[in-house]
């Protein structure tokens, strides 16, 4: 199948409400649907979704664009990758996207053998009586195991290769996925005797594995290397199966291990998550945004939880996050706490969680100035002013320095912040940029069916602003006037801003389209006739001013009459 021919079906198969629903929670308003934008950062929603249109726009940073773009612009994708992605998520099968069709594949083949791995371990975990007893004695259920796909590869160096094998895959396979190892004697397995966490996406596919050693022999844990499929640095554990709680409680916590986040489950507490054995990246706080921002960072209160916890808040700021702390007591994480304490002492002491200020006081040691110095350099992290200048209070309040001793400090901090305060503000498409042109322009987005008459009135070399223009011509030369999204193909940044703008935002009162067609071209003309006339009156030229005037007041009769 070509890739336009892909691209069709799959905005034919894919309604862009329930796909960006998948990121972001959105609200009913009017025709379109309405959310936090998740390309910028905000309180109040200016991201809107025209189902009608199937494009989405936000107002706040001026993105926009089809199914295609959001995935693009959300996940980094380049477009064969989005377009594969929702190919396969629209049931299409993909032939040949010329592009990167090999690395799609390969992709493919990967993710199928990771889910084999996935499936051989589970089997295994069922056979072994060792394994099981393991999972058993960390207090995990079936179901649970279950819910979280748990398995065991078996002592031994070649059994799921030569499992894979036996399935047909190729050995480079095998070892791209992260499966075996080349050694000087030949490919082995990469899990030998351990508990297997299979790691999985967003969309709940096997991208990877954590293998737990099942004494206490080390290392502890052995995860998948990076591979095509799996950056460690974006994934968190657990996210697939804690992401519809996350969205409905509108809080994650972020605990430090896959036991953790497998335990809290089974104690009922579902929205929990952990990166994996590293310390959280803007990745993960990017993979979270579309879910929530509210965020409990769970750690040990000991010395090195403390220090984690430290070092996690200033990022957390960054992506403007409203985090707060739970320090569970010394030597305990949520697995052993849960065990110990059960859910109900877990929730009064997450209610207790305390805020990014309280924190940094409860654990400052030396001067307090440190601990108001260390609170501000965390303020001017945030991107969001209103939660910068709630927080601002907040250290006022705790700290009983004067609020504006503690102003003139925050200013000096953040005026020798570089990079991004500097940068200007996205610029804010108004009203006032309706023309005429671009009012027909919506016209005729809103109501494709009068494309040919307004296409036939206007004349395109005269329209000054080029990109209405730009789009005129697109409109005229797509192949179906009913479905004007194609125009997006190919289109610039700016031709793609100004079309879902207009696709989300008429700007005119749709009651009254007739009439805002006739206004525009009315208008047009008398431009046209002003224009003409300046010309005559700077030359001079007496007969031609009265004749224009003439022909003037001829047509005003006539649209009177
Ligand atoms: P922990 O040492 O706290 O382990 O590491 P844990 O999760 O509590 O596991 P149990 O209860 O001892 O079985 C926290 C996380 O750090 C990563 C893992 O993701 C682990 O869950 N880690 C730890 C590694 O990747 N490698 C290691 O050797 C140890
Ligand atoms: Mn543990």
């Amino acid at each position: 199948m070509k890739s336009d021919r892909v691209l069709e079906e799959v905005k034919g198969r894919i309604d862009i409400v329930d796909f960006i629903s998948d990121y972001v929670q959105l609200r009913k308003s009017g025709q379109n649907w309405k959310g936090l934008c998740p390309f910028h950062s905000e309180k109040t929603p200016s991201f809107m979704v025209s189902p009608s249109k199937q494009i989405y726009h936000c107002f706040g940073c001026g993105a926009g664009g089809d199914v295609i773009s959001f995935l693009v612009q959300y996940e980094h994708l380049p477009f064969p990758e989005a377009l594969q992605v929702l190919a396969r998520k629209a049931g299409i099968q993909l032939q040949a996207i010329k592009h990167d069709k090999k690395a799609v594949e390969k992709d493919e083949h990967i993710r199928n053998a990771l889910k084999e791995a996935a499936a051989y371990f589970a089997k295994k975990l069922k056979e072994s009586g060792n394994a099981a007893a393991y999972v058993r004695k960390r207090g995990i259920t079936e179901e649970t195991a279950e819910l979280f796909r748990l398995g065991y590869a078996p002592a031994g160096w070649h059994n799921l290769l030569q499992y894979l094998k036996g399935k047909g895959y190729a050995d480079a396979i095998i070892r791209e996925a992260g499966l075996a190892v080349a050694g000087e004697k030949g490919m082995y397995d990469m899990f030998r005797d351990r508990g297997m966490f299979p790691i999985m996406g967003m969309q709940g596919d096997v991208i990877a594995f954590g293998g737990r050693a099942m004494d206490s022999s080390l290392p502890k844990y052995i995860n998948s290397p990076e591979t095509p499929v799996f950056r460690k640095s974006e994934t968190l554990y657990g996210l697939f199966t804690a992401k519809e709680a996350i969205r409905q409680l509108e809080r994650v916590f972020i605990a430090e291990g896959y036991m953790d986040v497998i335990i809290c489950h089974q104690y009922g507490i579902r929205n929990v998550v952990a990166p994996l054995g590293t310390s959280l990246t803007p990745g993960h706080l990017q993979k979270l945004r579309r879910l929530t921002k509210e965020a409990v960072v769970v750690f040990d209160g000991d010395a090195a939880g403390i220090a984690a916890a430290r070092r996690a808040l200033p990022l957390l700021c960054q992506n403007d996050y409203h985090a707060r702390v739970l320090l569970l007591p010394h030597g305990e994480d949520p697995d052993s706490f849960l065990r110990k304490h059960g859910a109900e002492s877990f929730g009064i002491l997450a209610e207790k969680a305390q805020s990014m200020i309280d924190f940094l006081f409860s654990v400052a040691k030396g001067r307090r100035s440190d601990a108001v110095r260390e609170a501000l350099m965390m303020i001017a992290e945030l991107k969001d002013n209103l939660e910068a200048e709630q927080m601002l209070m907040e250290l006022a309040g705790r700290s009983r320095v004067s609020e504006s001793a503690l102003r003139e400090e925050f200013r000096k901090i953040r005026e020798k912040k570089p990079g991004e305060r500097a940068m200007p503000a996205p610029r804010r498409p108004g009203a006032a940029t309706f023309t005429e042109e671009r009012l027909l322009l919506s016209a005729v987005i809103a109501f494709p069916q009068r494309t040919d008459e307004v296409l036939a009135r206007i004349d395109l070399d005269s329209v000054r602003d080029a990109v209405a223009a730009a789009l005129f011509r697109k409109i005229a030369a797509a192949p179906d006037r009913g479905e004007l999204s194609s125009v997006l193909e190919g289109a610039g940044e700016e031709e793609r801003l100004l079309f879902t703008r207009l696709s989300v935002d008429p700007g005119f009162d749709t009651g009254h389209v007739d009439r805002v067609i006739e206004d525009c071209f009315l208008k047009i003309e008398n431009r046209k006739f002003e224009k003409r006339l300046d010309e005559a009156r700077e030359t001079g030229d007496i007969h031609l001013i009265n004749s224009l005037l003439m022909e003037k007041k001829q047509s005003i009769k006539g649209k009177r009459t």
